[in-house]
């Protein structure tokens, strides 16, 4: 097998503390080595191998892992957005708007929208995604929403339960019936992962937690959308059922803080949603300082957060969140990996997918530092160059 070198990196973020200084386990004038699309070994500059690729003095880190996104959709609510910062207020009901459009796209349409969201990620240095359903919202539009998916990520997730649709509002547990039912049958067979939205306006606890014991019964790992638009009962629920993350996390009591601690629950935040929302930054400093495991996703859906940009979400983390750009860093790649219960992405260490972004900067804090420029140089997918702009 033949080995390929990225070498002269000034700094390389292995995010692995064991390798190198500080919690991002940084190493300075290095090399990584990689064969057979994985990582083999972090090497001092000069490294031998067969291939070379000269990374002349920048940075070096692992690839975003983006643990939230909600890539296959059809249609456009930018309308809606503008209205929002005139004035008017976020609400779940928009998500009805953007599944008219999904049901009436084919399987190829939904496909090439999808696939061209998943190419603006790669440029934006996001190597592994997190893709859910959602829009479908009936069993034919939720199975071809998963399929489509899961040709881009084995990380999907069934998120049938994300509103209640129209034809069946005053109903809900009824649709919640069928989401547990006919609709799990046929997403299943793609996915790995079931989530629902508990909030006001979406699910109470009853219904998200038959949602997730329905899910969990037929072997599909758990996830939460919660906390997001008021306090309520999601933190405690995917607490309690041991949920692999809970999402957006943006208004939480101290009694969720305190779950979360002593739980194995990742807290993911989407600082673009809060951003696109107009909501109140949530306070990560206390949450991190609470001993919380945090990640920060995209969250990219048409509707509170039409972003790919993992770095505009580092910004706003370090910027309105009180996060270091250290902790901020971490929790977009070794803190994604984890919510999705994976040690195979997220760092750079022998064994690990050779997953790896070179920047146009000679640190990670230029990701802050220099917000709305596109500094992802270059991005490499287990070993192969996806994207190869140095100059
Ligand atoms: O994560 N909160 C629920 N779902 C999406 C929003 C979807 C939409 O508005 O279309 C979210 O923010």
């Amino acid at each position: 097998m033949s080995a390929f070198v990225i070498d002269n990196i000034g700094l390389l973020v292995t995010a692995e503390p064991s390798l190198g200084e500080g919690p991002l386990g940084l190493v300075r004038d290095a090399s990584v080595v990689i064969e057979g699309g994985l990582v083999t070994s972090i090497e001092r500059a000069g490294a031998a191998g067969d291939d070379r690729l000269d990374a002349a003095g920048r940075c070096v880190m692992p690839g975003f892992v983006d643990s939230h996104t909600h890539l296959v959709f059809a249609g456009d609510r930018a309308d809606e957005f503008a209205a929002r910062m005139a004035g008017r207020a976020y609400a779940a009901s928009g998500i009805r708007v953007t599944t008219e459009a999904t049901r009436a796209a084919s399987e190829d349409e939904l496909r090439s929208l999808a696939r061209a969201r998943r190419g603006e990620a790669i440029q934006a240095g996001i190597t592994h995604l997190e893709i859910k359903s959602g829009y479908g919202l009936e069993p034919e539009t939720e199975r071809r929403s998963c399929a489509v998916a899961a040709e881009l990520t084995d990380d999907v997730t069934f998120l049938g339960a994300h509103a209640v649709p129209g034809e069946y509002e005053g109903r809900a547990d009824e649709y919640v019936e069928l989401v547990c039912g006919e609709m799990l049958d046929a997403c299943r067979p793609f996915a790995r992962w079931i989530d629902v939205f508990c909030e006001e306006g979406a699910f109470d606890a009853d219904q998200s937690r038959a949602v997730l014991e329905a899910g969990r019964d037929a072997g599909l790992g758990l996830r939460v959308h919660g906390n997001q638009l008021g306090f309520g009962p999601g933190v405690q629920l995917a607490v309690e059922m041991g949920a692999a993350s809970v999402d957006h996390c943006t208004y939480l009591a101290d009694e969720d803080v305190a779950a979360l601690a002593a739980s194995d629950t990742v807290a993911t935040f989407l600082p673009a949603t809060d951003f696109s929302t107009r909501q109140p930054y949530p306070d990560a400093r206390r949450v991190i300082d609470a001993g919380v495991e945090v990640a920060i996703a995209t969250n990219c859906n048409p509707g509170s957060s039409y972003t790919t940009s993992m770095a505009f979400c580092i910004a706003l983390a370090v910027r309105d969140m009180r996060m270091t750009p250290e902790e901020a860093l971490l929790a977009a790649t070794r803190g994604g990996a984890r919510a999705l219960k994976r040690d195979d992405v997220g760092r750079l260490a022998p064994g690990a997918r050779a997953d790896v972004v070179i920047l146009e900067a000679p640190s990670y804090t230029h990701l802050v530092y220099r917000p709305g420029v596109p500094l992802v140089g270059a991005t490499v997918i287990a070993g192969e160059a996806v994207l190869l702009e140095l100059t």
